[in-house]
C-alpha cells in the first residue's frame, strides 16, 4: 500500500479500518482542480485491502477525466469499501451507516452516490448519515442515465465502425445484466440488436434474457464470443494482455469503469483492430444526471440532450484519434486534460 500511495498521481486518500466488519475504507481524491470531489461509492470483497486501495484510486482518476470530459465543475473521486468477506443486510447497513459518518466528517469535499455494489437502497442508507449523497433528491437511481450513456454511445461507434448508427440487427454482447446492464439490453432490444448477455448470478442474467429476448452465455465464454460491440458493464480492468488476444468483437463500448488493465492495454486494442470507446467518457450519463438535477439546477431535459451529446464527442474523439494516429483513450484524455489545465468555469 505504502508503494500504490507513493506512485499515486492524485491529492489524498482518506483511510479507515472499520473493525466490525473487518473492512477498509477509502477515499480516494484525485483531483479538486475544477471544484470539490465526487463520485460514486463501491462496496465489494476484494482479496487484500491493497487492491481495494488500486481499485479506489484508479477510479477516483477516473472520475477526474470524467467530470472534466463533460465539463462540469467537480473534481475526481470516489469511495471503496473493501469487504474481506460478504456481509448480511444488517451488517451491510450499519457499515454503510458509519461510511455515511465518514463521508460527513468531509464537510463536502466529497460528495458521493452509488457504484457497483452500491445501489439506490444503499444510498439511502449512507444518506442517514450525510447530506453529501446524490440519488436522494430527484435524480433517483444514475443506472438507467448511465445506460442511455452508453447506448448513445454505441451509435457513435457503429457509425465509425459499420458506417451507420443504426444497431438494428448488430450482435451487442453485454457482460454483466446490473444496474446500468439491464436497462441498456431494454434500449438495445428495442432498437433492434441482437442480443447476447452473461452475469455472474446466472439467475439474473436468465431473468433479463427472459425480458427482451437475449441468449445467455456464461461468464467463462464472454471473451471468446463473436460480436460487432462487446460492452463491459461490470467491474474494470478485464482488458489485459490475455482477454485481448481473445476477443471476436469490431468495438468495446461499455459502461465499467477503467475497463482497461493498463494504459498499454488501449495499444493492444488498436493493434487488432478493435475500436476502443473510452469507458471515462462513454459511462459519464449516471454523474450527468445526479450532479445536473441535484447540484447544478438543471432540468431534466437539459439532462438528457446533455448526456445524448456524448455521441457527438465520441464522434470528435474518434476523428482525433484517427489524425494523430493514436488510440481513443489518448485523445480522450488529451480533452480531459484541456479542460483540467482551463480550470474551473469561473477561473477561464
Ligand atoms: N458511480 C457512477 C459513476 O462512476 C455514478 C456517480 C457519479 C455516483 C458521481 C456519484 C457521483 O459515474
Amino acid at each position: 500500500m505504502e508503494e500504490l500511495m507513493r506512485r499515486w498521481d492524485g491529492e489524498r486518500v482518506v483511510m479507515r479500518y472499520d473493525a466490525d466488519a473487518d473492512a477498509w475504507i477509502f477515499i480516494a481524491i484525485h483531483s479538486t482542480r475544477l471544484g470539490d470531489a465526487s463520485g460514486g461509492s463501491r462496496l465489494r470483497v476484494y482479496s487484500s485491502p491493497r487492491d481495494g486501495l488500486w481499485d479506489a484510486q484508479r477510479l477516483a482518476a477516473g472520475m477526474t477525466y470524467k467530470w472534466a470530459g463533460v465539463d462540469f465543475p467537480v473534481g475526481g473521486g470516489k469511495g471503496v469499501i473493501a469487504l474481506s468477506r460478504a456481509l448480511d443486510a444488517t451488517e451491510c447497513d450499519r457499515l454503510l451507516e458509519r461510511y455515511g459518518d465518514m463521508v460527513e466528517s468531509l464537510r463536502g469535499g466529497f460528495s458521493t452516490g452509488a457504484d457497483l455494489g452500491v445501489g439506490p437502497e444503499s444510498v439511502r442508507v449512507i444518506g442517514r448519515r450525510t447530506r453529501y449523497v446524490f440519488g436522494l433528491r430527484g435524480a433517483g437511481d444514475p443506472g438507467p442515465w448511465t445506460a442511455l450513456g452508453v447506448f448513445t454511445s454505441m451509435r457513435a461507434v457503429a457509425r465509425e465502425v459499420f458506417g451507420s448508427p443504426d444497431l438494428e440487427g448488430s450482435k451487442v454482447l453485454v457482460q454483466g445484466v446490473g444496474d446500468v446492464g439491464a436497462p441498456l439490453c431494454q434500449r438495445l432490444a428495442a432498437a433492434g440488436a441482437n442480443l447476447v448477455i452473461a452475469d455472474l448470478d446466472r439467475g439474473r442474467a436468465e431473468e433479463v434474457a427472459g425480458l427482451v429476448e437475449a441468449r445467455v452465455v456464461d461468464v467463462q465464454a464472454v471473451y471468446e464470443e463473436p460480436c460487432d460491440i462487446f460492452a463491459p458493464c461490470a467491474v474494470g480492468a478485464i482488458l489485459d494482455e490475455h482477454t485481448i488476444p481473445r476477443l471476436r468483437c469490431r468495438a468495446v463500448a461499455g459502461s465499467a469503469n477503467n475497463q482497461l488493465k493498463s494504459p498499454e492495454d488501449a495499444e493492444r486494442l488498436m493493434a487488432r483492430g478493435i475500436l476502443y470507446s473510452p469507458d471515462f467518457i462513454n459511462n459519464a450519463g449516471g454523474a450527468i444526471a445526479l450532479c445536473g438535477l441535484e447540484a447544478l439546477n438543471m432540468a431534466e431535459s437539459e439532462v438528457e440532450a446533455k448526456v445524448l451529446s456524448i455521441g457527438d464527442t465520441l464522434a470528435e474523439i474518434f476523428s482525433d484519434a484517427l489524425t494523430r494516429c493514436e488510440s481513443p483513450v489518448r485523445a480522450a484524455e488529451r480533452r480531459a486534460m484541456q479542460v483540467l489545465e482551463r480550470g474551473p468555469p469561473s477561473a477561464a
